[in-house]
Order: C-alpha cells, then structure tokens, then sequence
C-alpha cells in the first residue's frame, strides 16, 4: 500500500471511531478522535492502558488551542510559538469539551502539535484534534518504527508507516504557572527540549517577569511517570563498567537464567540526539537477538541535559543496577 493510500486509509478509520497508529517525530502514536468517547476508550482497551493516565491531544493550528484550554497565558504562547510543531507538550487547564477520559478526571489537559509531516496532514484532513498515547503495551517500550506497532500489537491496529522517528524519545511535558510578577515552568517529563532551551525562549520573549524552570520528578501531577516504564522483553541492568564474569554470574542467578547465558551491550552514539533517536529501536533490537539481558553504561561522558532525558528513560526500563 502506498503512503498516500494508507494516509486516505487512517483518515476513514478515524472518522468511523476507529483508532490507528501514526508516526510522530518522536515516537509511533495510537491516535483517536478526541470528541468520539468510543474511540478513547478504544485506545485505553487496545493499550492495556489504566484509566488514571491521561492522553495527549494532538493539534495541527494554533487555533485549535481555544477549542482545548480554557485560557492560554503569555508564557505558553511563547513556549508554543518557539516549539511548536515539536517535541513540547502544554499541560494546562481544560475545557468543557475535553472528555475527562483523556485527562484520567484532571481539570488539566496535555496538548501537542507534532511535527510529523504525516500527522499533520492527517490533522488537517480530519479538522479535529487527536488524542495520542505512544502505540505500545502499557509500560512497555515506546515504538520508533512502524514494524514496532506492528509486533506490539501483533497487526491488530492499522499503522501508518511514516519511517523512522527521528527524535526517538517522547516529548517534554511541562506545566506553566504564571502570575503578573512572574513564570514557573515545571518539566513532568524530560525530553529532547530541555531545560536551558525553555528558559532561554521565555527570556528571549522579554516577558518582564521572574522566570523559573524546575525538574519535577516523578511528581503526582504526571500520573503516568510511574516507576517502571518503558520496559524492553529482556532485563536491562545499568553498570558502571562492562560487567564481570563474576557479575554475569550474579545476574544469571538473580533472573534464574542458565548459566554462560548470552549477553550484550547497549551501545548508545556518543551524541546524545542520535543515541536517542535510535535508542528504542537498538532496545527492542536486542530483546529479539536471542540474548537473555542486556546491559547499558552509565559513564561520565554521558551526561549534560539531553543525556539527562535519555537516563530518564533508562533508569525506568533498568531492572537493575550494579557498579
Ligand atoms: O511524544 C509524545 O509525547 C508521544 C507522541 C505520540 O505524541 N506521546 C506520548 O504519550 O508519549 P504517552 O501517553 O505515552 O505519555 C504522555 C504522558 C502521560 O504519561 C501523562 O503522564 C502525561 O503525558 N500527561 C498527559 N496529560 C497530562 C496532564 N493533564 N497532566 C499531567 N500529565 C499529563
Ligand atoms: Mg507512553
């Protein structure tokens, strides 16, 4: 099937309720009508998804905001203009007619305008939003390529294939408060737009204002963020070093594998948007290469604010950690 037919293809579905898999510059999404209450309930139920989690809404205009957020402040007309189409997310408060299934009963809603060429055209071709989780299991590795959809959900859900997604990782997720005096942003998920290029946008825009942009980790007002999370099919340790003989030896009893079970490393690019563009995909590459576990190093040279994302991510699919 051709990419334009498989476009026009995702669009009937959609507009029947159905939902359908699409590409992202981040990751594959599961996409449905955000105004059809069927079609997100059909995302939690393919997903395995718990209903405390809320989705994305995916928009392709700014004018799409209005529809979503009840008011929209200086500070997130600035990060959105700077951002958007891209890897950002706006949490912020909602509208009437966002359906509390997407915001998991939050008075919040998470709104996103992708880059993904594909996405957008289909956007534009349905003129409504579309709610988006990443198109995997729940807690399970976000998908990069169309062929990961595919295996995730054993060709159960339609998907577009658009490539390869080229930023890798899903996108930052932040919050804004913002009073007369001044802007506090806070990140509920790192990504590939970091820290510093959130403050420098919002002081570039000369608001006037105090600015602050903070971490939260693990914070309650991102319900998703939990723990384990985008776990590959085999164990990923974090080490220091390539572990020993003796150390296999530890890991083999820990996971009750044989003993002499094959391992590997997982080689990350030493420039950090490469190793996360290619990140999941070397993941899932290796859980399917016959290995029992794999490991990844966690070495000084890999670090600064990008790499901090990329160790967010890891440090949730780790199921061990060792020197
Ligand atoms: O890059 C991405 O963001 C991808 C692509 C498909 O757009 N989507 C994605 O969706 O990663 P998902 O559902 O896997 O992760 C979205 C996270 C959720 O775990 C949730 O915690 C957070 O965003 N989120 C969404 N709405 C929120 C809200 N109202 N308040 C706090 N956090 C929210
Ligand atoms: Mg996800």
């Amino acid at each position: 099937m051709s990419l334009w037919s498989e476009i026009s293809k995702a669009c009937q579905l959609l507009s029947q309720g159905d939902v359908v898999a699409l590409p992202t510059e981040t990751v594959y999404g599961l996409a449905g009508n955000v105004f059809n209450e069927a079609a997100i309930e059909k995302i939690f139920a393919v997903k395995d998804r718990p209903s405390f989690d809320p989705l994305i809404v995916h928009i392709s205009s700014f004018e799409e905001v209005s529809k979503l957020a009840q008011k929209w402040g200086q500070a997130e007309a600035v990060l959105a203009k700077a951002f958007w189409p891209g890897p950002l997310t706006i949490v912020t408060p909602k509208t009437q007619q966002v359906n509390p299934l997407i915001t998991a009963g939050l008075e919040s809603v998470g709104i996103r305008m992708p880059a993904h060429p594909v996405f957008r055209r289909i956007l534009r071709e349905l003129k409504t939003p579309l709610a988006a989780p990443s198109a995997n299991k729940f807690g399970r590795t976000s998908p990069t390529a169309a062929t990961h959809v595919k295996s995730e959900f054993s060709n159960s859900v339609f998907v577009v294939d658009g490539g390869d997604c080229q930023v890798g990782i899903e996108s930052t997720v932040v919050a804004v408060h913002e009073t007369a005096q001044s802007v506090e942003v806070k990140i509920l998920r790192p990504g590939m737009i970091a820290h510093s290029h959130l403050k420098r946008a919002l002081e570039d825009a000369h608001l006037k204002k105090l600015i602050r942009v903070s971490n939260v980790e693990a914070s309650p007002l991102a319900p998703g963020h939990t723990d384990t999370h985008y776990q590959p099919a085999i164990p990923l340790i974090i080490a220091h070093r390539t572990p020993s003989q003796e150390t296999a030896t530890q890991i083999e009893k820990k996971f009750s594998f044989p003993s002499l079970s094959r391992y590997s490393e997982l080689n990350l690019n030493p420039d950090p948007r490469l190793a996360a563009r290619d990140l999941y995909s070397e993941m899932r590459r290796l859980s399917t290469s016959g290995i029992k576990w794999m490991f990844v190093r966690k070495s000084n040279d890999r670090s600064g604010e990008v790499w901090e994302s990329i160790w967010n991510r890891l440090d949730r699919a780790a199921s061990m950690r060792i020197d």
